[in-house]
């Protein structure tokens, strides 16, 4: 069977980490048919639109895209293509699973934690305007319809898991409305699942008990903003951005992406670690029924990660990002990974 399935590129890292996360798919062998698409700065250049037709309607179609990350100019310019990507194709759930990988020096060991972040609404949906010259403000909308599927989806993914507690990510002491209808959303859905421990932390208390210890935290589920930020944190506790993969998940197609941005400092350098993106390409094997091939490559991350001569830079080795994608092929291709 061929899967055919979209792919974006992105821009700054995301083209040298994209080549190598599909050589390293198609040596397991797995037949894909890719239908590339640009976005972002770059689509607009060629086709005057950021987020093209033909992008759309490939995703239409495929149901399944891997993509790069996209640059999101700071202060001024377009909005981010990510976020309307998000919204665009109702992609809800975003899903970060957080986990060390072997011999990488972190502050602590076997992290394992899962990040549900709502994906539609709260403050990182950008909606803003001057009201005066002077005066801005920047709106926060948040609905009982998506607080609700985003705690469901914590609190299902848990049972079906056998994980045992799911953690609220709040603000609702002076947010009273918005995260307070969160919370609320958030304890009617946890009676359902009377299973799962369920317990409510204040955002900057979260932040603070992470990093003391994470690991009384199983599943963590939170709005839009927060989930941007403790995602970073935690991918800074299991030794940094070029490791977490992250879903986003719609009920009808998905969107699979490392957590990390575009890295304009490392870019065209042949530097990027490109573990991210491929741990998010397991993701999306595991969502289209390739759990083999997923496993196989797993299983080959975790002996290259034995040896730090192997890695990039970023986790303490000197491998390229070609290099990398280079030795974890030949892993895979050797006697002893089988
Ligand atoms: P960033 O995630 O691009 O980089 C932060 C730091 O992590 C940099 O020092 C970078 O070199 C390092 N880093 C990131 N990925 C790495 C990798 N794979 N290997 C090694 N090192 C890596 O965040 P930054 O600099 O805040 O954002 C840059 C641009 O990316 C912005 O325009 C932002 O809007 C965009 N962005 C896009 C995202 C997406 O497409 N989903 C997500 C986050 C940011």
């Amino acid at each position: 069977m061929t899967h055919t399935i979209t792919l974006i590129p992105g821009d700054g890292i995301g083209p040298e980490v994209m080549h190598a996360v599909v050589r390293i798919l198609t040596a397991t062998g797995v037949k894909f048919e890719w239908e590339t698409v640009l976005a972002g700065a770059e689509a607009f250049e060629k086709y005057r639109e950021y987020i093209p037709k033909a992008l759309t309607e490939s995703i239409e179609r495929t149901r399944v895209a891997l993509k790069g990350p996209i640059t999101t100019p700071v202060g001024e310019g377009f909005a981010s293509i990510n976020v309307q990507l998000r919204k665009q194709f109702d992609l809800y759930a975003n899903f970060r699973p957080v986990r060390n990988l072997p011999h990488i020096p972190t502050r602590y060991p076997d992290i394992d934690l899962i990040i549900v972040r709502e994906n539609t609404e709260g403050l990182y949906s950008g909606l803003e305007h001057e009201v005066v010259p002077g005066v801005v403000e920047s709106l926060k909308v948040m609905t009982e319809k998506a607080c609700t599927r985003i705690a469901r989806f914590a609190f299902e993914y848990a049972r079906k898991n056998q994980r045992k507690k799911v953690h609220a990510v709040h603000k609702a002491n002076i947010m009273k409305l918005s995260d307070g209808l969160f919370l609320r959303c958030s304890r009617k859905v946890a009676q359902e699942f009377a299973e799962i421990t369920y317990g409510e932390h204040i955002v900057d208390n979260t932040c603070m008990q992470l990093v003391m210890n994470p690991y009384q935290y199983d599943v963590l589920v939170m709005e839009n903003l927060y989930g941007d930020i403790i995602s970073d944190l935690c991918a800074g506790l299991v030794g940094g951005l070029g490791l977490v993969p992250s879903a986003n998940l719609g009920d009808h197609c998905a969107i699979f992406e490392a957590v990390h941005g575009s890295a304009p400092d490392i870019a065209g350098q042949n530097l990027a670690n490109p573990t991210a993106l491929l741990r998010s390409a397991l993701l999306m094997l595991r969502h289209i029924g390739e759990a083999k091939a997923a496993l196989q490559i797993r299983n080959a991350l975790e002996v290259i990660y034995r040896h730090r001569d192997k890695l990039t830079r970023d986790v303490g080795g000197k491998a390229g990002t070609s290099e990398f994608a280079d030795e974890l092929i030949a892993e895979m291709n050797s006697p002893t990974s089988h």
